[in-house]
């Protein structure tokens, strides 16, 4: 599997089953079924028995264009229980129920959805959806625990509304969301571990608008998929994430995650200073206005008025980033907090986007910084991206080069590389 440079589609095209639990969240599981036929994917659904009391066999069948069958006695002569998991490159179950984690936990093989998990040899992705209560008995958080000591991927269900009344953790995410962190997941089933528990995050996403009048405003491209993604992997490696979001397009929110909406830097600043005063990890994702409008009219300008808008007086905003790592010199952000930055540059005669990169964590002071190059369509509102991981030693910088892949992929880059600075620094 590979991201086309376009970030349209993500793929070679991969043989995936789709495994559905019998939970009201069923119905989604066909949404599921599209996104991977979308993507180029050869799908097979396998529900279980009681997935059919929810969803009848006949729309998986035609969503995916193959036959649907769910006990170990079907289609024997091609001896199907074995043949579909092992010719499998990925796994996904969703809804992945509560009896279906123990079932798996057990190494039960009793439907041809367990028997195939168990001659996978593939990633196997588990989408949990349950009430509350069951997500949080001791019983469900062994099972999760003996399944991801396993290698086997357990996504962290999102928060909201339940089956009934109730609302809490144990909501399926969103069927497309769910696809892209699978797809991740095919390629390194690490991507997920569970490596961040009991940390707290904080990441900044996507652009600032700067306000002229009440209805103009200075911004910028920003998609905030990058910081989205950040987030994302830290929420699926158990952090505790605060999402300081500017303006980005609309995204699924990372499971779990407090999310910040905010406009302007000011604003932006505001609530990362705040959020930021006991975490473990700071992350500027955000595209960041450098300037805003001098001064804010009260009332829209008018072509040829007095206050006119053919010259426009700014005034610098606040360097967020940079007021991180003072306010961490100064005592009030923990000395143990690890402060990390991005640079989108596009290089220009005198110096690469490289050295543009090497120059601006010098400059700012912060503990890793991600550069991008950008321009030409490249990173910006795509779902792709590549670039260096940038890290001070002495007086020079240290480069890792992160490579192609979905922002996803390169964000569990990052927080790979953060998490081995943790570790070497012995926080
Ligand atoms: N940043 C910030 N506050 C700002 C501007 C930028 O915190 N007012 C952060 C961004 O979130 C990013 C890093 O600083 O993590 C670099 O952003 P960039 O716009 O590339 O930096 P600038 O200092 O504005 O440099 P340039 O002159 O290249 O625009």
């Amino acid at each position: 599997m590979n991201a086309s440079s376009t970030g349209k589609s993500v793929s070679v095209p991969l043989r995936v089953i789709v495994g559905v639990g019998g939970g009201i969240a069923a119905f989604k599981a066909a949404h599921l079924v599209r996104y991977f036929t979308e993507q180029g994917h050869h799908v097979n659904v396998i529900p279980t028995r009681s997935a059919l009391k929810f969803v009848g066999a006949a729309t998986f069948e035609a969503l995916s264009g193959n036959p649907v069958s769910n006990d170990v006695f079907d289609n024997i002569d091609e001896v199907q229980h074995v043949r579909l998991g092992q010719e499998a490159d990925l796994i996904v179950i969703a809804p992945a129920t509560a009896d279906l984690l123990a079932r798996l936990a057990q190494g039960r093989a009793d439907d041809l959805l367990t028997a195939s998990c168990l001659v996978a040899t593939c990633p196997v992705v588990l989408a949990p959806a349950m009430h509350t209560e069951m997500w949080e008995h001791p019983a469900t958080r062994d099972n999760v625990s003996i399944l991801r000591s396993r290698g086997t991927v357990v996504l962290e269900p999102a928060h909201g509304r339940l089956t009934g009344k109730d609302s809490g953790p144990g909501r399926l995410p969103e069927p497309d969301h769910i696809g892209e962190l699978a797809e991740a997941a095919a390629h390194d089933r690490r991507i997920y571990r569970h490596s961040l528990a009991g940390k707290k995050v904080v990441v900044s996403a996507g652009g600032t608008h700067e306000a002229l009048d009440p209805v103009r405003y200075l911004g910028n491209a920003s998609s905030g998929r990058q910081g989205y993604a950040l987030a994302d992997v830290a929420a699926q490696r158990g952090a505790r994430v605060t999402l300081v979001a500017g303006v980005t397009e609309e995204l699924p929110i990372p499971s779990g995650a407090n999310l910040v909406r905010v406009k302007s830097a000011r604003e932006m600043q505001q609530a990362v200073t705040e959020a930021a005063r006991d975490a473990d990890v700071v992350i500027m994702a955000a595209a960041v206005a450098d300037y805003r409008p001098a001064s804010v009219a009260d009332s829209k300008l008018k072509k040829g008025g007095e206050a006119a808008l053919n010259s426009l007086e700014l005034t610098e905003n606040p360097d967020i980033l940079a007021g991180l790592v003072e306010a961490r010199r100064a005592g009030d952000v923990a000395s143990s907090t690890k402060i990390v930055g991005f640079a989108a540059e596009t290089g220009d005669e005198s110096h690469t986007p490289l050295e543009h990169g090497k120059a601006k964590l010098l400059r700012k002071g912060c503990d890793l910084l991600m550069c991008n190059e950008v321009g030409d369509g490249k990173v910006f509102g795509q779902r792709s991206s590549q670039g260096w991981l940038l890290h001070p030693e002495g007086d020079s910088v240290a480069v890792t080069e992160i490579p192609f892949g979905s922002k996803l992929e390169v964000a569990a880059r990052i927080w790979d590389g953060i998490e081995s600075l943790s570790r070497a620094s012995g926080d």
